[in-house]
């Protein structure tokens, strides 16, 4: 008897190949991203994200029955205003576009959660994700914290179940844990975007939401892709801060890292399939290239094993219809 017909043995009936499996993806799991766009009757196609779409809040109400019909817990929002400043005014307005849209949201489903996404880039007129210092060169950290507690919190007064801050300015979970608390959201928990790379896999995101920086770029702010233990440091300071979630940015790429905070944290873990992972796998497969389902299932597969709780995916609903 050779001991490698053990794993062999195990493997040659489906139903027994199911039950040994150590990984698996449910609905549950899953968060869908949209884009929502400030105006009336707006679908628009995203031309690097084939099947997404930008949405005014009008709009919404069929991609959220979708969601819903699918069981998919939860959806994350992202705002594009119709007017940006260099302040990123819109972004706490109490009118504002995602506020807007999460009272949509809220008043058609309301057990679906609602992830707000808290940054600045697609408010400010010069696209960083944050407040500018006097010269105009270089994102003034302290400065965008405050704004960044306004637009978390006008985000939980529109009835937002989760905070997500995406800015990576340091000192920000606690800055908006505060601001939160003291206006009696103390259970409104803050999803942080914890570990996220300086990465190039953002781009569709940039055309999606309009928010490429216009000089420069956000290696001040954001993780040298070459880095893992600093990935550690920024999600400890996260949850010494008060993080209730944490999170890897983006996935697939970065797998080794969400093993580590798995092993490290105890602290639920999400993993973002970002929008250049969804655009690699779309562009492969309308080649002809790569199967689309197979690869899809492969990939939210891989951030699961690796270590993810949850997954923020643009492939949610695909995900979701496949599982079923
Ligand atoms: C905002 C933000 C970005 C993404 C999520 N939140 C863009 C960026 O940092 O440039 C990217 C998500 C994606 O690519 O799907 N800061």
């Amino acid at each position: 008897m050779f001991p490698e017909q053990r794993t062999r043995r195990l493997r040659i009936k489906p139903a027994l190949r199911r039950m040994v499996r150590e990984t698996g993806v449910s609905v549950h799991d899953l968060i869908y991203p949209l884009f929502i766009k400030e105006g009336e009757s707006i679908k628009e196609p995203i031309d690097a994200m084939p099947g997404q779409f930008r949405y005014s809040p009008d709009r919404l109400s069929s991609v959220i029955s979708e969601v819903v019909s699918r069981e998919i817990p939860a959806v994350l929002l992202f705002g594009i205003p119709r007017k940006k400043d260099k302040f990123g005014t819109e972004a706490h307005k109490k009118d504002g576009v995602v506020q807007q849209a999460v009272h949509r949201i809220k008043d058609a489903a309301p057990d679906l959660l609602v992830i707000t996404d808290v940054c600045l880039c697609e408010y400010t007129s010069h696209g960083h994700c944050g407040i500018l210092d006097r010269d105009g060169g270089a994102v003034e950290n302290d400065e965008t914290l405050d704004v960044l507690a306004k637009v978390a919190l006008s985000h939980a007064k529109a009835g937002a179940d989760i905070i997500a801050p995406s800015d990576m300015m340091d000192g920000r979970v606690g800055i908006i844990r505060e601001a939160l608390d003291e206006s009696g959201f103390e259970y409104t928990p803050i999803m942080s975007y914890s570990a996220k790379y300086a990465s190039s896999f953002y781009g569709p995101f940039r055309e999606a939401a309009g928010s490429a920086p216009s000089f420069g770029d956000r290696k001040g702010y954001q993780m040298d892709p070459a880095n893992v233990r600093e990935a550690m440091r920024e999600i400890r300071l996260d949850v010494e801060e008060g993080a209730d979630i944490i999170m890897v940015k983006p996935a697939m790429p970065y797998l080794d890292v969400i093993r580590l905070a798995a092993d490290e944290f105890d602290e639920p873990l999400c993993a973002y399939q970002v929008s250049g992972e969804y655009a690699m796998i779309k562009a492969a497969s309308a080649k002809g290239w790569l199967p689309e389902d197979a690869c899809i299932m492969e990939s939210v597969l891989s951030i699961k094993r690796a270590g993810a709780d949850m997954l923020i995916t643009y492939f949610a609903c695909r995900v979701a219809e496949l599982l079923s």
